[in-house]
């Protein structure tokens, strides 16, 4: 393992396509032994960001290190020691599970490729599918199967780009298993997603928007750092109440928690104005803004807020 005190360790990161600037002056460090939530809606600049970060992009501004090596200059040595699991699925379809584990190790020149292949195929429960063409598994054990091959050869750090899009909850959840798996060996993990119930299991959680870093933070303090301040309704007719208070003065955000609502805003006096009428007839009570209400607001395409 390397001696760094931050995997990643960039400045100003700048990338520009055409006339677009995709990442505008992205800085950012990842503490050693991390799983850091990379998060952002569509088109944000995450996956650009992630392939300047392994070297396999060259930014237009800016630089920095991934495990102590420059970005721009040491790719091959990032690149032996980083596990990045691509957006889209890039394995073998028509190949099957161990052929594809068996590219993966020969494409890193790993010794005893077959022994580590095993190795892999047992840890990852992928051996019952060993002999499956890829291509006809379900997304779940393709991603696992992904997840297995970047981690073929031992990497320190693990760049995982939207591993879970499009997986059923089951098997999102024993992916995250694998994923703590890894951290708990020492992997640094960075890792991209659109999920809320992802987004809590992670250290620290960074938020891009158009480009730009909006907030990056312990995952603790996200909440305090986008300044939502909320109230719980509980009682009859929450639908009509999430009508009346849905972009009411002083409200940002209504979302539903089970039998009550949350009713969020970031101007403390006049949410409170706005819930007041509800006191009589309902449990209106001051509650603590979680980190669910945060990243439902942050996603929700309240980033006009921070512009
Ligand atoms: N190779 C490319 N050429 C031109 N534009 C690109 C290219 N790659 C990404 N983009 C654009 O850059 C922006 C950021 O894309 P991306 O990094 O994929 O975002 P995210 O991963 O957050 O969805 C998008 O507007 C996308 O269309
Ligand atoms: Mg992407």
């Amino acid at each position: 393992m390397s001696a760094v005190q931050n995997v990643i360790d960039v400045q100003g990161l700048t990338k520009k396509f055409g006339a677009k600037t995709v990442v505008d002056g992205f800085s950012m460090k990842v503490p050693k032994g991390s799983i850091y939530g990379f998060l952002g809606p569509n088109g944000s600049g995450k996956t650009t960001t992630i392939r300047m970060m392994c070297g396999l992009l060259r930014p237009d501004g800016g630089g920095g290190t991934a495990l102590g090596f420059d970005i721009a200059t040491q790719s091959h040595e990032i690149k032996a020691r980083v596990g990045y699991m691509t957006q889209r699925f890039s394995l073998y379809e028509d190949l099957t599970v161990t052929e594809n584990l068996t590219f993966v190790a020969r494409l890193h020149e790993i010794e005893d490729a077959k022994g580590k292949v095993n190795a892999a195929l047992q840890e990852y429960d992928l051996a019952p599918r060993a002999n499956q063409l890829a291509g006809q598994l379900s997304g779940g054990w393709k991603q696992r199967m992904s997840l297995a091959a970047a981690s073929l050869h031992e990497p320190e750090l693990l760049l995982l780009d939207e591993p879970t899009a499009g997986v059923d909850p089951k098997a999102r959840r024993d992916f995250w298993e694998r994923i703590r798996d890894r951290a708990d060996k020492g992997v640094s993990v960075l890792v991209s997603t659109h999920y809320m119930d992802e987004a809590v299991q992670c250290d620290f959680i960074t938020f891009i928007a158009y480009g730009r870093k909006l907030i990056d933070a312990p995952a603790a303090d996200i909440p305090k750092e986008v300044g939502l301040h909320t109230w719980r309704i509980e009682g009859a007719h929450l639908h009509e109440i999430y009508k009346q208070l849905t972009g009411a003065p002083g409200v940002d955000q209504v979302a539903r928690f089970g039998s009550a609502l949350h009713v969020s805003g970031r101007d403390e006096a006049a949410l409170e104005r706005a819930v007041a009428p509800f006191r009589g007839d309902h449990d209106v009570m001051q509650a603590k803004t979680g980190l669910e209400e945060a990243f439902i607001y942050l996603m929700g395409g309240a980033e006009d807020n921070f512009k």
